[in-house]
């Protein structure tokens, strides 16, 4: 099967590239991203040279650039992660959210249905369910609650996955789609919370924390939401949503606090700043259909995983210093440019 992965090098979708072209050699993985400032090549340097792996840079909301490659590479599935995906920079721009998010999966929707795509996977989030208030933890997300969204990434997301759904009744185009709680793991571009707060924490510098730090997000290993995305595209039902999560719940405090631990780093280093606009309160997501429906069960649990995934940034100092210092942004050129490859 030849597959199209978008936002592939990104911090999921990256992920989701190793482990399909590691996990599928006889399948053929394209990997197409706009190298937008969440874009880093250098996470997909150990597949480069696969031969089951290609690489091309685009823009998913480029209507005949798009169209042209369908026509060409004739992809049996589509699995969208490509996305704007940043709150924050969503308070500060929401319009670039529309373009690729909403407009750049209509355009990828059309043509999955001009060229016969088999299945069309989504991507989405738990963020588009809105959130749950704190003092109810006998709530979670399910399947059937509505969506009702907060901020501009999340009703992006929101409207994406309506216009996904539409496809399907309207077209009868085979799409699925999964909405996961936050995800940890190797490659995460570190703006984000858990890379942000390991990297700041190993130059002892001030770990910025919304509020109170109280804040409740469901974490999940980014390989099990990998394993739950390749299971959904090969068994599950069509026009039907899968939510996806570990039961993980923590406080933004306690991921910090577990992370200064693990670094042996003083909980003085914490610093409290002013809340985010409309800052969700819980996020917390009931996977039970994707359990008894696709036999679907994590390899990590919040433990287990943030220590692995610690260990994967020392490890890995490289990476995130580059993406510190702008330096990735130049690995295009020199890899792909400068040598011909694109
Ligand atoms: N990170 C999470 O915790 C989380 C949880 C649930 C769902 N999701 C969803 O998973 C997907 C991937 O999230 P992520 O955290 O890996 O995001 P990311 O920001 O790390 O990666 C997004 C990738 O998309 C690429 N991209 C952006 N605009 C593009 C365009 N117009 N055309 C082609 N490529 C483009 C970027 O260059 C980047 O490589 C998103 O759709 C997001 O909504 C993320």
């Amino acid at each position: 099967m030849k597959f199209l992965v978008t936002g592939g090098a990104g911090f999921i979708g990256g992920n989701f590239v190793h482990y399909m072209v590691d996990t599928y050699p006889e399948d053929e993985i394209v990997c197409l991203d706009l190298l937008t400032y969440a874009g880093n090549l250098e996470t997909l340097k150990s597949v480069e040279n696969k031969p089951n792996y290609k690489f091309v840079k685009g823009d998913i909301a480029d209507r005949d650039f798009i169209f042209d490659l369908f026509k060409k590479e004739k992809f049996d599935v589509v699995v969208n992660f490509a996305a704007e995906s940043h709150v924050d920079r969503s308070i500060e721009n929401p319009e670039i959210f529309v373009k690729t998010n909403v407009m750049g999966t209509t355009t990828l929707l059309d043509a999955s249905k001009e060229y016969g795509v088999k299945r069309y996977h989504q991507v989405s989030t738990d963020e588009v369910y809105g959130d749950l208030p704190l003092d109810r933890p006998d709530l979670f997300f399910t399947e059937e609650t509505p969506l009702h969204t907060s901020s501009p990434y999340s009703s992006a997301k929101a409207a994406a996955d309506l216009f996904v759904l539409a496809y399907q009744r309207t077209f009868g185009l085979p799409v699925t789609i999964s909405r996961c709680s936050n995800n940890y793991g190797p490659y995460h571009f570190p703006e984000k919370l858990i890379p942000l707060m390991i990297a700041r924490a190993l130059d002892n510098e001030s770990l910025p924390v919304y509020g109170k730090g109280d804040n409740v997000r469901d974490w999940l290993h980014v390989y099990d939401h990998c394993v739950a995305i390749d299971l959904i595209i090969r068994k599950g039902k069509d026009g039907e949503v899968y939510n996806v999560g570990g039961h993980n719940e923590r406080t933004n405090l306690e991921v910090v606090k577990t992370i200064l631990k693990a670094l042996d780093r003083p909980e003085s280093l914490i610093n409290f700043v002013e809340d985010r606009k409309g800052h969700d309160m819980r996020y917390a997501i009931d996977p039970k259909k994707l359990e008894t429906e696709l036999g679907w069960k994590p390899k990590y649990n919040f433990d287990t995983g943030i220590q692995q995934t610690i260990q994967w940034y020392l490890d890995n100092k490289e990476w995130w210093q580059n993406i510190l210092s702008g330096e990735y942004q130049e690995y295009f050129d020199k890899m792909y440019k400068e040598k011909g490859r694109i």
